[in-house]
């Protein structure tokens, strides 16, 4: 049988470059949000709880998404200090899996990508309790008009909304096989540890 395996694909002394080289072409196939994970946190029960994040920044060992930090995600996160993620990029059939632990970004990047942000967006992270109850969309609006009122043109980024940094610890690589013969590599380390090991999974 032909083999669709192409072993540049998975080649890398560690997964974070071969993270780069696959984020690289989803960029130029992907419809939208190449970017989007479905990030996974569980609660105080253990029950988990998964949604969308935009990764922003992939750093030489690590991944920042932004968000709320009283957002039900957040409290989730610095409960167990564990999140996982998966990427799926359906126009290069290839998925991509990562396990880690959290660590809130000390504010540097938030302050850099916050002022980068359209004012509309800015005064937006002011005027969501992100998670909480809402009773109308009336009373999201006012409070983004009244925070647009108040700041004018210099709106500082909210010290209740940043980035939460993912350390990984596993990190998987998932390509589509003819007849569902799929290649997966999966990175692992212990928590601390800088080195990876690597392994083939079956399908
Ligand atoms: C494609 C996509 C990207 C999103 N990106 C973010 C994001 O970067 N940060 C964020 O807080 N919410 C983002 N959201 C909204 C979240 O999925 C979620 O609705 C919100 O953060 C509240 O989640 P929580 O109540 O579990 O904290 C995004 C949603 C979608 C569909």
């Amino acid at each position: 049988m032909e083999s669709k395996f192409d072993e540049k694909l998975f080649a890398g002394k560690e997964p974070l470059t071969i993270f780069r080289r696959w984020f690289e072409e989803a960029k130029k196939t992907e419809i939208n949000d190449p970017d989007a994970i479905a990030l996974a946190t569980v609660d105080e029960e253990g029950l988990p709880n998964v949604r969308m994040v935009l990764l922003r920044i992939i750093e030489d060992d690590g991944f920042v998404f932004f968000t709320n930090y009283g957002s039900k995600k957040a409290k989730e996160a610095f409960l167990s200090n564990k999140v996982a993620f998966n990427l799926h990029w359906k126009s290069l059939r290839r998925q991509i899996r990562v396990r880690g632990y959290v660590e809130k970004e000390d504010g540097k990047i938030a302050d850099k990508y916050f002022s980068e942000r359209q004012i509309g967006s800015k005064t937006a992270a002011w005027a969501s309790k992100q998670s909480e109850t809402l009773a109308n969309r009336e009373e999201l609006i006012e409070r983004w008009q009244a925070y647009k009122n108040d700041f004018k043109e210099n709106v500082a980024r909210p010290d209740f909304w940043g980035g939460i940094r993912i350390k990984p610890i596993q990190i998987e690589f998932w390509a589509d096989g003819q007849y569902r013969l799929h290649d997966r590599f999966v990175w692992e380390r212990r928590f601390g540890e800088k080195v990876w090991g690597v392994r083939r999974l079956y399908p």
